[in-house]
């Protein structure tokens, strides 16, 4: 199988890199104007080059990597050659109806919404397709980024809010480890030492809720003890607007969505 990624900014390098370090048998190769600075790749047996045309060409499946606002530009540039090709796009708002309008009948479009933990094959990616794929393209893409996450087939229009959960949703939980190391070493541990409790303790959150079936507030009961220190400290931070905070930024991110689209129409 041939991949081609188009941009090879943050997503698109964490994405080959992840690809590369996969079960998956693929010769990948990425594309940026600036390609000097993709060089690193090349140890890695990954193919570079600024000719989109030609890196498409022996392409099985070509991925936009691109800023929302280059998606248009490149699809001009390769749309002779896409038919019979499945492009994916990761891009945040560019629906695929817009997308259809300048590719070439017979292409295979599809969007996907992963997230950089992509490169440690921990992402999250939602994705959804058109209706002209096959059940045999759709395993595809499905075994291709289940080698890099795990993945959730959805409808289209819920793509705005899968990015804000899934992508943004990255920077949200850093956010709170950084309060959470913050915490840390008010009460006594060094910088490094805090990140690791923190981290670690993130991970093994997830790891319950991930891996029984259980919900978030089962699992505070059995920490909160009557009248013991986490409920105190918990019910502090509800008092300081804790959960009211994440759903107003998870809110906010998803309306910036909406500006996004308007400055691209
Ligand atoms: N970062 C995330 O967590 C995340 C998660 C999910 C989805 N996304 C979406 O993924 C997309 C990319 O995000 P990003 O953070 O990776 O952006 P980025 O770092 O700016 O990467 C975009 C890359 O595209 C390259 N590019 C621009 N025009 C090109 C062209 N004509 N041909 C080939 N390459 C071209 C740019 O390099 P040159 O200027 O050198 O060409 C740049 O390296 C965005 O739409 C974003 O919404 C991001």
């Amino acid at each position: 199988m041939n991949i081609t990624i188009i941009g090879g900014g943050n997503l698109g390098t964490a994405l080959a890199l992840g690809l590369q370090e996969s079960q998956i048998k693929a010769l990948i190769t990425v594309t940026r104007r600036n390609v000097e600075r993709i060089q690193f790749l090349v140890e890695k047996g990954i193919a570079i080059t600024a000719h989109n045309p030609g890196a498409i060409e022996n392409a099985d499946i070509i991925i936009l990597a691109l800023k929302p606002f280059q998606i248009a530009p490149v699809l001009q540039e390769i749309r002779t050659s896409t038919t019979g090709k499945i492009v994916l796009s990761l891009a945040t708002g560019v629906s695929m109806a817009e997308m259809q309008a300048l590719v070439a009948d017979g292409t295979f479009l599809g969007r996907a919404m992963p997230n950089t933990a992509i490169e440690r094959r921990e992402s999250m990616t939602c994705m959804a397709h058109n209706p002209l794929f096959s059940d045999e393209q759709k395993d595809s893409l499905t075994k291709i980024f289940e080698a890099l996450g795990e993945v959730i087939w959805i409808d289209e229009k819920l793509f705005d809010a899968a990015t804000v959960l899934g992508a943004c949703g990255i920077a949200y939980v850093m956010r709170f480890i950084r309060g959470m190391m913050q915490g840390g070493i008010q009460i006594g541990f060094d910088s490094q030492t805090a990140l690791r409790i923190a981290a670690q303790t993130v991970k093994g959150a997830a790891t319950i809720l991930l891996e029984e079936d259980t919900h978030p507030e089962r699992e505070i009961d059995k920490v909160t003890t009557p009248r013991g220190c986490t409920i105190a400290g918990l019910n502090e931070m509800e008092h300081q607007g804790f959960s009211s905070a994440l759903i107003k930024g998870i809110q906010t991110s998803y309306q910036e969505i909406a500006a996004i689209k308007k400055d691209l129409a």
